[in-house]
């Protein structure tokens, strides 16, 4: 059986990211068969405007929205700016939400988890985003919310020390495998019924 692949998106691309660092964390316990990759550039994303999509569409929005099709499930690391996500990952997003209605994150498999350095880690950043993925018609995975607080104290060189946060990476990923299997069997019943 081929691998699943899971592409996976941080909202931060400082240098020392602790949502990159998350997603470092989940690629290690991905589950058997799943492979986790990282996307790189979303910071050479020009900002959505629609003069640039189209026809003429800039090739790093052509190379994300590619990605996000061809993976069979999306993982997003959300940071936490000013109560939402950063311009980063919303950007990413108004990039993949056209064209409207035929767009990659329909029906798109997809998980949040994220990392802040507040005692509520990130979680309002992750409710806007499940918003927006809402409004994006994803598949979005309920259960656990991984939200790793005051992140500074729960990484030691890159590894999540958190036992609990380990614990609930583990159960999103099972999840989100588990979205991408039902959603699979969905679409080949109805490419059977259609046929
Ligand atoms: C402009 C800005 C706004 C921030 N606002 C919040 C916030 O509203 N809530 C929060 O928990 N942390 C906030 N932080 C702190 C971030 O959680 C922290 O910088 C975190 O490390 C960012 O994620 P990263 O490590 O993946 O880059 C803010 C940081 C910056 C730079």
């Amino acid at each position: 059986m081929s691998k699943l692949e899971i592409l996976a998106l941080s909202g931060s691309h400082r240098h020392g990211s602790f949502n990159t660092a998350l997603l470092d964390n989940a690629k290690r316990l991905a589950p058997k068969g799943v492979e986790i990759k990282i996307y790189e550039g979303l910071d050479k994303l020009p900002f959505y405007s629609e003069e640039l999509d189209g026809d003429s569409i800039h090739p790093e929005a052509k190379r994300l929205r590619e990605a996000i099709a061809s993976a069979d499930g999306i993982l997003l690391a959300v940071p936490e700016y000013n109560f939402s996500m950063t311009a980063l990952l919303k950007n990413a997003l108004d990039w993949s939400s056209r064209p409207a209605g035929r767009h990659v994150f329909v029906g798109k498999p997809t998980a949040i988890i994220g990392a802040s350095s507040s005692i509520l880690g990130s979680i309002r950043a992750q409710l806007h985003t499940r918003e927006v993925l809402h409004a994006l018609q994803a598949d979005v995975v309920s259960r656990p919310e991984v939200l790793v607080t005051q992140a500074a104290t729960k990484f030691e060189d890159g590894a999540l020390k958190d036992e609990t946060a380990r614990l609930f990476l583990v159960q999103v990923l099972d999840n989100l495998v588990a979205k991408i299997n039902t959603s699979e069997l969905i679409k080949t019943a109805s490419q059977e019924k259609a046929s």
